[in-house]
């Protein structure tokens, strides 16, 4: 990627695999020799954990939610942690009240922005998972990235989902004169149903001109997680490697055409 890149990924339906996504997502650029910064900005954590964070999910302030309040603050690259394949923003269990706090200050959906403006020089690319509800850290999320990718599970109620997600990002782009663009749609958990058959035909007929990827059902993705790592990176070969190296190089085609100047 030319310069770097801001992702997130997203859906207020929790389970449906974005951390999986962000994951695996960080790790196919990786492999393609990208610098990532992930950020984890779940006050669940589970990235955080996942990614073996564990004593940094439970650490002292200043944490995230500090450098969110005010960046200033608060020294940045404390706040950053390796790992084989990414460096990490870990979550917090302070993020918790990040809605309730973020809500006292001014603009408080551009947060974000300013703590990534100070940390991307480093990386090409960052990708932000996202809380598996709507408010303003989502709201954080969306306004810095203005690039979604957004993981369903191919199953009827992720109709509703998409649609009030979709509400919402819109309401999001017009407060704030942006534009934010869903990048790929990712059919996650897919099993040999007819159920899941429709959902897929679903996708593409509501939703054309996102690509749409389709990721199935594997213990492996959960094996991959249980170990701290993303599928790239353990030793069994996993055939859902594809189709992350394939989202990984098509959102960065899809960028690199973008940034070629009219
Ligand atoms: N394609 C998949 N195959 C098998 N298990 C999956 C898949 N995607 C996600 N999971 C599992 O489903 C659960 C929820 O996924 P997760 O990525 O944590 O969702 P979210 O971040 O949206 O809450 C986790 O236990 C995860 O390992
Ligand atoms: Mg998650």
């Amino acid at each position: 990627m030319a310069g770097s890149a801001r992702l997130c990924v997203t859906n207020q339906k929790g389970g449906v695999g974005k951390t999986t996504v962000a994951i695996n997502l960080a790790g196919a650029l990786n492999e393609r020799g990208r610098d990532v910064l992930f950020v984890d900005l779940d006050p669940q954590g589970n990235a955080t954990e996942g990614l073996g964070l564990l004593e940094a999910y439970d650490a002292d302030p200043p944490t995230l939610l500090d450098a969110l309040v005010d960046p200033t603050d608060v020294d940045l690259d404390d706040l950053v942690y390796d790992h084989p394949e990414m460096d990490i923003v870990a979550s917090n269990v302070d993020m918790n009240a990040a809605d309730s706090t973020l809500a006292r200050q001014p603009d408080p959906e551009t947060k974000l922005d300013a703590v990534l403006t100070e940390l991307e020089t480093d990386y090409d690319v960052v990708v932000v998972d996202c809380p598996p509800y709507l408010g303003l850290v989502t709201d954080n999320a969306l306004y810095a990235t203005e690039n979604l990718v957004i993981p369903a599970l191919a199953e009827p109620t992720s109709k509703r989902s998409l649609e009030l997600l979709f509400d919402y990002v819109g309401s999001l782009e017009m407060d704030h004169d942006i534009e934010i663009e869903p990048r790929a749609l990712v059919a996650n958990r897919i099993e040999n149903t007819k159920a899941a058959d429709n959902m897929l035909e679903w996708f593409d007929d509501a939703l054309p001109d996102v690509p749409l990827y389709r990721v199935r059902k594997r213990v492996a993705l959960q094996r991959a997680f249980a170990d701290g790592k993303s599928v790239f990176a353990v030793e069994e070969n996993v055939d859902m490697e594809s189709v992350f190296a394939s989202m990984a190089e098509q959102l960065e085609d899809e960028r690199a055409t973008e940034e070629v100047p009219a």
